[in-house]
């Protein structure tokens, strides 16, 4: 069972204040792994629900060059100046590096520097985590922007002659701004865990315990080893208790819940979650047909996605299940209406070059997000 944690009280919450997302132009058809593995469209599509994902391709790209598109996407959008930004976050399982770490090789990518910047390894769960985490510090008051990434190389860990796991996952990145808001923002967050599920879901080398060999390698140990059946179980399971558990506690029905943000994984657990809140599937977020799992990055490419549908004060619920196992979920406010146009875009980019980067920055979030604003 997940530890209650109490329902926050801060005056002051933590909101989602802009959100972008990326991934990389090269696809990976179902019809394609056919031609690879022992598979068919008909049973992808009708097991997962996925009908193509996105990978990264290019020597040299790792999870960093995805993070940093949609940071650098993310501070264009929201008239936020690399220097603005107090602390950086990302989720990922799939660093470029052991060290550095990869929030580390963003924020350079990104322009931003000396700050404080650390990876979150919490598998698909990881967004949450890494959510959960800053709003610690925007709730305190210690910092006033706050950059959450959630990015995956999939590709890099899954081994293609693997039919039972190749299938199932794709690249991608999405990050979010957190920023002080009187009005909206994170109301209530659940992390949880539990390590006697490793065994079903884990890498079994290229850590510390078993360090890469020439016969690590041989034995394609470096790759996603999966239990598919017990993940499933085990994530069903999860992912409606947390779902639930945040509805219960926050008086929430299906009336009153406008979106449900679920990790994307399979089709099937996304509908079973939906169907034990009594929600209707118009109301739930689905991009698993077109980026599969991109492991930390599929809430905030989620959230990327339908942006546009969104309003200020609509009530989103997030709720994620990974590796460990670990699982979570939070409850928010959305802080702002629709992503403005490009052309309003572009005036808060002109004010900007006219000097007074900070001010400019604060005005062209008043345009944006005018209910929310917390100055
Ligand atoms: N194409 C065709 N047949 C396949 C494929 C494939 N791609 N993959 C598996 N099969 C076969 C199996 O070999 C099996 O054949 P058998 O009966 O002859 O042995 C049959 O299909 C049924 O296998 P199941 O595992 O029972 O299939 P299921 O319907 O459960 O779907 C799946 C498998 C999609 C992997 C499912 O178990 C699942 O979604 N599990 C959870 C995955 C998940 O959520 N992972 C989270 C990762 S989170 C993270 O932190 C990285």
């Amino acid at each position: 069972m997940t530890k209650k944690a109490k329902p926050r009280k801060s005056a002051i919450r933590a909101a989602i204040t802009g959100v972008h997302g990326y991934v990389p132009p090269d696809l990976l058809t179902n019809a394609e792994l056919a031609r690879m593995v022992d598979t068919s469209d008909q049973w992808i599509v009708e097991r997962t629900g996925i009908k193509e994902r996105h990978i990264l391709k290019g020597k040299g790209l790792g999870t960093s060059h995805m993070g940093a598109e949609a940071v650098r996407g993310l501070l264009k959008k929201t008239g936020t100046a690399p220097g603005e930004v107090e602390l950086l976050i990302c989720a990922t399982t799939t660093p470029d590096f052991v060290f550095p770490s990869t929030a580390n090789l963003i924020c350079d990518m990104a322009g931003i520097r000396n700050i404080g910047s650390f990876d979150v390894q919490a598998a698909c769960s990881g967004f949450i985590y890494a959510l959960t985490i800053a709003a610690q510090f925007v709730e305190s008051g210690t910092f006033r922007k706050v950059v959450v990434v959630g990015a995956d190389k999939m590709s890099a860990i899954i081994d293609y002659t693997d039919r039972a796991t190749c299938v199932l996952f794709g690249d991608g990145a999405g990050a979010v701004l957190v920023e002080p808001n009187r009005k909206y923002g994170i109301i209530d967050a659940l992390i949880s865990s539990d390590g006697s599920g490793a065994k079903h879901l884990h890498q079994k080398a290229g850590g510390s315990r078993m360090p890469p060999t020439a016969e690590t390698v041989a034995k394609r140990l470096h790759y996603v080893h999966q239990e598919g059946a017990a993940v499933y179980k085990f994530a069903i399971a999860r992912m409606a208790e947390v779902a639930t558990e945040l509805m219960r506690r926050n008086h929430l029905t299906r009336d009153t819940l406008d979106w449900l943000v679920p990790h994307q994984a399979n089709k099937r657990i996304i509908e079973a979650t939906a169907e034990r809140m009594g929600l209707p599937l118009d109301r739930v977020m689905v991009t698993i047909h077109k980026y599969g799992n991109t492991t930390a990055g599929t809430i905030p490419l989620c959230l990327w996605d339908y942006e546009k549908r969104l309003k200020a004060g609509d009530r989103l619920l997030l709720a994620a299940f990974g590796g460990g196992f670990t699982w979570g979920g939070i409850y928010l406010t959305w802080a702002y209406d629709g992503r403005p146009s490009g052309r309003e875009r572009k005036a808060g980019e002109g004010q900007r070059k006219g000097g007074g980067k900070r001010l400019a920055a604060r005005l062209a979030n008043v345009v944006k997000a005018p209910l929310a604003l917390f100055v």
